[in-house]
């Protein structure tokens, strides 16, 4: 498939490279290698957010409930009614920040349904009810509002993250907003809604400072148009109660490569003057990966393939469709400097990942469930090495969604829990969390795939770097569904001191974790031998690695 002779040179940033000994020596000699990466750390990007590595967590399925929320009085193990296995597990990656409760859940949701005592709490219909299946096992049609927004920052503070709450455009009024931002940031004792939070245990403000203002204006947030919204965003924005700290808020942005409107957004913000500018931290970006019809439609049923059953071609489809990512991030980008041209307002790509059509559910009955293989793995290092290459442009992304849904890290149901491929990958990357970014070059020969009688192309190797005092963080990965990549890595402007490696792969690229077999994809770690700067390194196919290296 591959011409041996044949180089994509990938001048993006980031690089990696992680293995197990069998297949990585650090001689630095001519071992014929194929592939180059070079990392150099003279020409840094920027600091890589750790708000990039965040999450999302819809009241959808079962995300919350099942997912995070079992209850005070379940058998499950659990801290005050989360699931303790989640806990754990999310500590372990760093979480840094995790969006709540929507989605399009979010237009939806009255805040004020979520506080108070909980047995007085009303059961509300969820906005996904029309779509859970009637044959199903699970239904999560009502939303008992046992998990709310004290449950909701005492999860975070539970794993380490920052709250993002994603507030009502669509059917609550700005009062509302400025009263959720209230109830959260009041000072203990000063107002009538502190009151209200201190009689649920949480007498101090939680101090929230990420703040959604809508979800996806254009669809199920409303149907606005971009000028239609921005004039609603600006009244949401206009007298936000602060409380003495910074408020960030998002404003719902585009799907897809729609520049119109992130264009009509801006230009109506805009006629207000430049200073509405200051009021928006971020523009919000939608990404998923669906179409896996090879170019045979655009319908959004259709055109979906099989999360767990695919071909070597939805394999490499798949990819080629998350790679589309990075165009978007910098189209929106320059747009965005047409109008910002300090670039004030930066990106959250606060939805990403694969979507498949129904019908892997880890649960059966629970919607948009799926369960992730080996090539969302894949799928999820290739974007987090994307967004670790645009630093100075994303300010945070969102994966989605973080347990039981999409590009889950985490499958639960009732007391199952297992790791998915994509959560063990979120584990390698968060050492890049805060890191200096690095340009990396990557000389690697491309796959070549047959695509329903066209020659097709897939980049070879492709990674990201950063870099933290001595230590130097390389990402790389194998997309090639059966050829093993021979590199050879130079680091210019320093000698390497030590390496270990860590490699997530498996002989079949359907491989997935399940309830029964929680350990069939997991990262192997091993030492690596260093001998001088340079490192030659197999890369297994099909892998996601990372190679630590301690510079002299
Ligand atoms: O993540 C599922 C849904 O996808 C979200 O609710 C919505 O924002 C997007 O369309």
């Amino acid at each position: 498939m591959t011409g041996r002779r044949e180089f994509l040179r990938n001048t993006s940033l980031g690089a990696g490279a992680l293995l197990a000994s069998k297949y990585l020596s650090f001689a630095g000699q001519d071992t014929g290698a194929e592939s180059r990466i070079e990392v150099l750390l003279d020409e840094p990007l920027g600091v890589i957010s750790p708000n990039i590595y965040g999450h999302f967590a819809e009241n959808l399925g079962g995300v919350i409930y099942d997912g995070i929320w079992v209850g005070k009085n379940s058998p499950v193990p659990q801290v005050d009614g989360i699931r303790r296995d989640l806990i754990e597990q999310m500590r372990k990656i760093k979480a840094p920040v995790v969006r709540f409760p929507g989605g399009c859940f979010a237009d939806s949701y009255d805040w004020r349904d979520g506080v108070g005592p909980p047995e007085k709490r009303p059961r509300r219909t969820n906005f996904w009810e029309g779509v859970e299946s009637k044959d199903g096992n699970a239904t999560h049609k009502y939303d008992p509002n046992q998990f709310g927004t004290n449950e909701f920052v005492h999860f975070c503070k539970l794993i380490g993250s920052q709250p993002y709450l994603a507030a009502n455009l669509r059917s609550l009024p700005a009062l509302e907003f400025d009263r959720w931002v209230e109830y959260c940031n009041s000072p203990a004792g000063s107002t009538t809604l502190a009151d209200l939070r201190a009689s649920g245990g949480y007498p101090e403000a939680f101090g929230v400072r990420y703040w959604g203002v809508g979800n996806e204006s254009w669809g199920c947030g409303g149907n606005f148009t971009a000028q239609e919204y921005a004039a609603e965003f600006r009244r949401f924005a206009a007298w936000v109660p602060r409380y003495g700290m910074e408020l960030s808020l998002v404003a719902s942005g585009p799907n897809d490569d729609n520049w119109d409107w992130t264009r009509g957004f801006l230009e109506e913000i805009l006629r207000k003057g430049p200073g509405q500018l200051r009021s928006i931290y971020g523009l919000a970006l939608h990404y998923y990966a669906w179409n896996l019809s090879r170019g045979r439609t655009r319908d959004w049923n259709e055109g979906k393939g099989d999360a767990i059953k695919f071909d070597a071609v939805d394999w490499y489809e798949l990819l080629r469709q998350g790679q589309v990512i990075e165009s978007l991030i910098e189209g929106h980008w320059q747009v965005m400097g047409e109008f910002d041209r300090e670039h004030r307002i930066k990106l959250v790509v606060d939805e990403w990942g694969p979507w498949y059509r129904p019908g892997s559910d880890a649960t059966p009955g629970n919607i948009l469930e799926q369960i992730p293989t080996l090539r969302d793995a894949v799928f999820s290092g290739l974007t987090l090495d994307i967004f670790n290459h645009h630093p100075e442009k994303i300010a945070m992304a969102n994966c989605a969604q973080l347990i039981n849904c999409l590009n889950s890290l985490y499958l639960a149901h009732e007391d199952n829990f297992c790791v998915t491929p994509v959560g063990h990958v979120f584990e390698m990357y968060s050492a890049h969390q805060g890191g200096q970014s690095l340009r990396t070059v990557f000389s690697s020969p491309q796959i070549r795939y047959d695509r329903d009688g066209n020659q097709a192309t897939f980049p070879g190797l492709n990674g990201s770097a950063s870099l933290h005092d001595k230590e130097l963080m390389l990402t790389v990965v194998n997309p090639h569904i059966s050829e093993a990549k021979n590199a050879e890595i130079a680091i210019r402007g320093a000698t390497v001191h030590a390496a270990s490696a860590i490699v997530l792969t498996h002989s079949d690229i359907h491989a997935h974790n399940t309830f029964a077999q929680r350990e069939v994809v997991v990262p192997k770690t091993q030492m690596v031998a260093v001998q001088r700067a340079a490192a030659t390194l197999t890369f297994p196919a099909a892998s996601v690695t990372k190679i630590t290296l301690t510079l002299a």
